[in-house]
């Protein structure tokens, strides 16, 4: 026997307002889930792992390798998201499709960084070009008039005529750009000063005799700070941080950024993300969880710092949120 249900007219209207509530709750999750698949506008992944984040008035664009499974084998991808909340992305598209610039073989297109020169009104990108068994440690520069590309391969080079393998990205709060460069065989990095128009590594600013990769840097209350992993390929290991005054160092002494057992809560760093608020600012750790079988699979591991006075804690990834207004971020179930 069929059954019919009639729902009385306030039914219907609790329902609706049940499916409007819903529907806006989950529109305003402003929760950062570090660890878990992070989804994009279309729902789906968001393909931007060794990535760079730039900030453009409001809005943020984050830069990463897009190791879709379905690209060309052949290539190698750069996709852009932007952001005016740093939680929710919206896919732009894929501003790099490269064929092999240098007729390397297997070749390794890494960790790309995007800067926007004022003066140029060029965006110019830095990536980490290798061949097999990264013997080649250069970058290469591609450069676009838009920030979503395409942008379009200028050449590559060693920068300061150092092998450079992991590079990181800085901005300083006066605009200056920097490039980090990991150094195998001066055992240790570089942080150097890109030329006017950005197109070339002008200048070193510091030497740090550590053998660290994975570098990133944020200047926070009259303070710089580095954070950068060990050599140990795609296995996470204890990341470490030190301060400074100036750029240029000393760099005061290495420590473990969490308990070192955790191994950063499986994550290598990649980007320090510094939230300017009207009430705080705050220092983000934005780190890739890598599965290196399945390199599109990996995870993203970002969590607000504790930080200050020379000194940086990780805390153990949960759960969070963020206020992009006034910079408050705040752990869901801190316990
Ligand atoms: C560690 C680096 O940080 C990654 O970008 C990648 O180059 C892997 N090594 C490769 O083993």
């Amino acid at each position: 026997m069929q059954r019919h249900f009639h729902r009385t007219l306030p039914e219907r209207l609790a329902l609706l307002l049940l499916l409007v509530v819903t529907r806006i709750s989950l529109a305003q999750d402003n929760v950062v889930h570090p660890g878990k698949p992070w989804l994009d506008d279309r729902g789906q992944p968001i393909e931007a792992h060794g990535g760079g984040i730039i900030k453009l008035k409001d809005t943020y664009f984050w830069f990463g390798e897009d190791r879709t499974q379905t690209n060309d084998p052949d290539k190698r991808y750069v996709a852009c998201y932007s952001s005016a909340d740093l939680v929710h992305w919206k896919f732009r598209k894929q501003v790099l499709k490269m064929s092999d610039p240098e007729h390397l073989g297997n070749w390794i297109l890494e960790r790309p960084k995007a800067f926007y020169n004022a003066k140029t009104k060029k965006f110019v990108m830095y990536l980490h070009l290798d061949g097999p068994g990264y013997k080649l440690a250069r970058v290469a520069v591609a450069v676009s008039d838009r920030v979503d590309g395409d942008y379009i391969y200028v050449r590559s080079f060693r920068p300061l005529d150092q092998e450079s393998r992991d590079i990181g990205q800085f901005i300083d709060d006066d605009g200056s750009a920097y490039l980090i460069f990991e150094s195998r065989p001066t055992k240790g990095f570089f942080i150097a000063k890109l030329s006017d128009d950005y197109m070339s590594v002008e200048k070193q600013v510091a030497f740090v005799q550590a053998p660290l990769e994975g570098g990133a840097l944020v200047h926070y209350k009259g303070l710089y700070y580095v954070v950068g992993s060990h050599l140990t390929g795609w296995k996470a290991n204890p990341n470490v941080y030190a301060s400074a005054k100036a750029l240029g160092g000393p760099w005061i002494e290495f420590k473990d950024i969490a308990p070192p057992e955790a191994n950063t809560y499986d994550s290598q760093s990649s980007m320090l993300i510094k939230v300017a608020g009207t009430q705080t600012t705050t220092v983000i750790y934005a780190g890739d969880r890598w599965t290196p079988k399945t390199l599109w699979d990996s995870r993203y591991v970002w969590m607000p710092l504790e930080i200050g006075g020379g000194q940086i804690k990780l805390p153990e990834p949960k759960p969070w949120t963020l206020d992009i207004k006034t910079g408050i971020t705040t752990v869901l179930d801190p316990k």
